[in-house]
């Protein structure tokens, strides 16, 4: 069946994904390349799902300011003059010019093209050469502002008025993760990929979230000290799932500090169990995280078409790490072994957006330790299915 086909029938083709995962497969692999798939779920899932966009502290002082750009449309985060977090859309509502790009620190959204000028709260406070414009009144004239919620210091955006609150569907993780005091982490650098990701936003969460490709992809680099056998599958009751993978005895990074590596101490709260264990939590359908034993590191992923992603990697630390005189060597450290595994993971997905174009490919049977990926498949299935 040729992409982009209107007329096809998705409810039956996603009936493969079953309501049990025994007898349940993957999404089929055209939902990973179809142009009209891709738009139907930019429709459904992310103008109507709360999507991550970013840290909180990345805008920590007023007059902060990131420019994002999610599903082709522009967007500011900023801390307004008191304090104030807010997401706006940063297109002019004179001629539809950007107000404002890139990161930094301002008093004003001042827009290039005509100098309409606009507070932080997003009202318009000055438009030169407009008073002989009947009928002008900036009074009446504002960036639009975007729906946001902070859960553990994640800013989530939701283009949706009457969806339900994010918060409570998210109890379940903040009981799990308590120890790591999420909402303090600082956020010590962001990375964004020098690659083309010509690939489809599902299968990086896929790849992100299934420990059963350490067994081949990381054989070398990861299955050594977290084998795939080792992994616990967590029962989700909300919009998400999460692995933890434990260190093989003896592997743990403090049990077996690496000798070129500057150590950092583990998350302060952290558990003996959590001591050595790498938690892998994906929140449906944009946020994949990873707790590693002394820090937490993140995907800003926004979809960009049915083969291309924006995909940045952000690096989270516990404010005790940060003061210590090692930090900033061990946060190159883990940019450099991040950027390492991240090819290896990368090698792979490039090679299956190709495959998934194949005649033959078709959702295989699962292992026991592909749970998530079919938990996120049932979640895409039910809001295709939904509309
Ligand atoms: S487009 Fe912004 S001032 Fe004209
Ligand atoms: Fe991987």
């Amino acid at each position: 069946m040729p992409d982009g086909a209107a007329s096809r029938d998705w409810t039956s083709e996603l009936s493969v994904v079953s309501d049990s995962f025994e007898s349940g497969r993957g999404l089929p692999p055209a939902c990973y390349t179809d142009p009209a798939f891709h738009a139907a779920e930019i429709d459904r899932i992310f103008r109507r799902e709360w999507l991550c966009l970013g840290r909180e502290d990345e805008v920590s002082g007023p007059g902060d300011y990131l420019s994002l750009d999610l599903l082709g449309d522009p967007l500011v985060m900023l801390r307004d003059k008191d304090g104030v977090l807010r997401v706006l859309s940063r297109v002019c509502r004179h001629r539809s010019m950007p107000v404002i790009k890139g990161r930094g620190n301002t008093n004003t959204l001042l827009c290039p093209y005509h100098h309409w000028t606009y507070g932080l709260d997003g009202r318009l406070v000055g438009a030169p050469e407009m008073g002989k414009t009947p009928g002008f009144d900036a009074k009446a004239i504002c960036l639009p502002e975007i729906r946001h919620e902070v859960w553990e210091g994640f800013v989530f955006v939701n283009f949706d008025s009457d969806a339900p609150p994010l918060g409570p569907q998210l109890r379940g993780v903040s009981r799990l993760l308590a120890n790591y005091r999420l909402s303090e982490l600082r956020t010590a650098r962001s990375l964004p990929f020098d690659i083309e990701c010509r690939w489809n936003w599902k299968l990086m969460c896929d790849n992100f979230i299934e420990p059963y490709h350490h067994v081949g992809v990381h054989l070398k680099s990861l299955e050594p000290s977290l084998p795939a056998r080792l992994s616990e599958i967590v029962e989700s009751d909300g919009p998400w799932t999460m692995v933890h993978m434990r260190y093989r005895k003896g592997r743990s990074p403090e049990e077996a500090p690496d000798p070129d590596a500057p150590a950092l101490p583990p998350f302060p709260g952290a558990d003996p169990l959590q001591r050595r264990t790498f938690t892998l939590l994906h929140i449906f359908p944009n946020l994949l995280v990873s707790f590693f034993t002394d820090h937490m590191q993140f995907y800003r992923l926004f979809p960009e078409g049915p083969d291309r992603v924006h995909m940045e990697k952000l690096f989270c630390y516990p404010p005790e790490a940060m003061a210590l005189p090692q930090f900033e060597d061990a946060v190159e450290h883990n940019e450099r072994s991040f950027i390492e595994f991240r090819d290896e993971d990368i090698d792979a997905v490039l090679v299956l957006q190709q495959a998934y174009r194949s005649r033959h490919a078709q959702p295989g049977v699962f292992s026991h330790l592909e749970r998530p990926i079919w938990d996120f498949a049932r979640w895409i299935a039910d809001r295709m299915e939904r509309a």
